[in-house]
């Protein structure tokens, strides 16, 4: 089995210490660092915007993996940009000219990535997915961390998988929201190369022990 990329959500890190946790993750054997940007919009909660990012990324050593879960995300391409995300998460959801958008985030130097809500069905990226270096399936509804895994989404990520070997498209499948050994291992074996981890990384006795352990299930 190949190993999975981890990308451990801040969104659960203890924003009193927060240098101390990017610290923690350059250390560990994350490959992303996961932000999630929640305009209380789209999502029924609030998080944090650019300027966090902009903070978070004077610290961190590894690329940042930024998932706005944010109505209208064209607006805010090249602030993100600028901030220093290197991979671009919008949702399909949120974007009624999403063949713009990507390519948007492509020309501002940006890894673009398109995330599926529970109830979109992954044949909606039929059309996209080899201008797509990422797909993010959700596998909780976006707005909150610690939420209950979703069995359906092994299904999608199996269905992802057979729609980017079909089009030869060179494109991550990264899955977010209550990923840990059981359900991480799983979606491995469906297919998924990214796994998002908040609560199960940051609630732990041991985050590194926990980033290390969840790339080894
Ligand atoms: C949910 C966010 C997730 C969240 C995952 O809306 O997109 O990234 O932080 O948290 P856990 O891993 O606790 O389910
Ligand atoms: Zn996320």
């Amino acid at each position: 089995m190949i190993k999975p990329k981890i990308a451990p959500s801040i969104l659960a890190a203890d924003f009193n210490n927060l240098e101390k946790e990017i610290r923690m993750l350059n250390e560990s054997e994350a490959e992303f660092i996961h932000c999630d940007v929640m305009d209380g919009v789209f999502v029924p909660n609030i998080s944090f915007g650019i300027p966090i990012v902009e903070h978070v990324k004077k610290v961190a050593e590894k690329p940042l993996d930024v998932h706005l879960m944010i109505v209208n995300p064209e607006n805010y391409i090249e602030a993100f940009a600028e901030a220093g995300a290197s991979w671009l998460t919008v949702h399909f959801e949120t974007c009624p000219h999403l063949h713009r958008t990507v390519n948007h985030i492509r020309e501002n130097g940006m890894k673009a990535s398109v995330c599926l809500n529970p109830h979109t069905p992954v044949s909606a990226l039929e059309d996209i997915i080899t201008e797509l270096d990422m797909v993010l399936l959700m596998s909780v509804n976006p707005g909150f961390g610690g939420q209950k895994f979703i069995h359906h989404t092994y299904k999608k990520v199996r269905q992802l998988k057979k729609l980017i070997q079909e089009s030869n498209a060179d494109c991550l499948i990264e899955v977010d929201g209550g990923v840990n050994y059981e359900t991480g291992k799983k979606l491995v074996e469906a297919g998924a190369n990214v796994l998002v981890a908040g609560s199960f990384v940051f609630g732990s006795e041991n985050p590194k022990a926990t980033i290390r352990n969840l790339r080894n299930i």
